[in-house]
């Protein structure tokens, strides 16, 4: 049996952002607060949500102050700002590091506290501030899933927050919001989006309902992910990735994520490597090590991001599955660790500490093949090879 969480609203399609007005109407909100960071003030991005709620006649307030891959203490601020107003929403908009900033200062401003108070294992299902979710990156999926990722100031850890709390009530999946990445934005985001997918359809936590949306995210996300890293403005392949990463977001929110995701975050804490990037750089090695548990389910994927076709049997599709894995990062020119600047003696310094980290976070417990601390040290080690 599995117990499936979504948003209660989604807006979905061009121009989906346009229907903020209904949706603050339909949710009682007079005092939304936008929480953003300062690119989305910058590029306008602020400027046209409020000229969507102009109709509305409310007071527009804005928290622009969020940063990438944010930590406890950068949403201090945030927290603040709402127990001192009278919000009575949240607007989060930007990619995933201000979704899920939005979704920590949605909790912790109404119930205070230290953010590992809120971290895994416990299960956050206390009312909060709604959050309406706008995403303007096809990746992250956070619109639609109970997680947030915030880091710990003392221990450089990333901590996964997870409950019912952290689940949008509603989420407006605007392709056009997209259309002006940047291809290197475009290419870390979509690889984050990808690996939600297949790591939701191998996790061991998958069911039939997750499954569906791993499948049908990964049809959406193999054919259109080098077609938007190319031609930003090819509006089919962005509305493509756009949904396609709802639907992984969907898909690991009822199931999970697993070891790229376990092995990433520390990568991203310790080195400030974007996410989506640390997963590119993992997942490749950390499908190898997985296929021998799953091969068949990794079959699937290939078979489903187009990579291999009904014709070949599990073997030839786990081949091409790996083949296209590292064809894509050479296409989409995602670093080497030593490429990015990661400096190899720190890295192998803390390796250990990455491992047990990885482990806690409880995602390498999903993976098909589960690994103990030396092998994801060895796993570690052979991203330098
Ligand atoms: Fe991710």
């Amino acid at each position: 049996m599995a117990s499936i969480l979504l948003p209660r609203i989604m807006e979905i399609g061009a121009g989906a952002l346009s229907r903020l007005p209904d949706v603050l109407t339909t949710l009682q909100s007079r005092r939304p607060l936008i929480v953003t960071d300062r690119m989305m003030v910058e590029l306008g991005y602020v400027d046209r949500v409020r000229d969507v709620l102009a109709p509305l006649n409310i007071p527009v307030e804005v928290f622009a102050d969020t940063v990438p891959e944010p930590t406890a203490s950068s949403i201090t601020a945030g927290v603040e700002r709402v127990r001192q107003g009278d919000y009575d929403a949240i607007v989060a908009l930007g990619g995933g590091s201000p979704i899920d900033s939005a979704k920590a200062i949605a909790v912790m401003g109404r119930h205070g506290g230290n953010i590992r108070d809120y971290a895994f294992p416990r299960q956050v299902n206390e009312p909060a501030l709604p959050i309406i979710a706008v995403p303007t990156t096809a990746g992250t999926g956070s619109e639609a899933t109970r997680f947030t990722i915030i880091a710990d100031d003392d221990s450089d850890e990333k901590l996964l927050c997870v409950g019912a709390s952290f689940m949008p009530v509603a989420a407006l999946v605007d392709f056009e919001l997209t259309l002006s990445l940047p291809a290197r934005t475009t290419a870390d985001t979509g690889i984050d989006a990808m690996t939600h997918a297949m790591e939701a359809y191998v996790s061991r936590k998958a069911n039939p309902y997750s499954d569906q949306q791993a499948l049908a995210a990964m049809r959406l996300i193999g054919p259109n992910l080098r077609r938007a890293y190319h031609d930003g403005q090819d509006r089919e392949a962005r509305e493509g990735m756009m949904l396609g990463a709802t639907l992984a977001g969907v898909a690991f929110c009822n199931s999970s994520v697993a070891l790229v995701h376990g092995m990433s975050r520390p990568i991203g804490a310790f080195f400030h490597v974007p996410h989506g990037l640390s997963n590119a750089m993992l997942l490749p090695a950390v499908t190898e090590y997985s296929i021998p548990s799953a091969g068949a389910r990794y079959a699937d994927c290939a078979r489903a991001l187009g990579f291999a076709g009904a014709g070949d049997d599990d073997g030839n599709a786990n081949r091409k599955l790996l083949d296209a894995l590292v064809s894509i990062n050479q296409e989409l020119r995602v670093p080497t660790p030593a490429d990015f600047g990661i400096d190899r003696q720190h890295f192998f310094e803390v390796r250990h500490t990455m491992a047990e980290q990885a482990l806690a976070s409880g995602s390498p417990g999903n993976n098909p093949r589960v690994p103990d601390a030396a092998e994801i040290v060895t796993l570690y080690e052979s991203l330098w090879d």
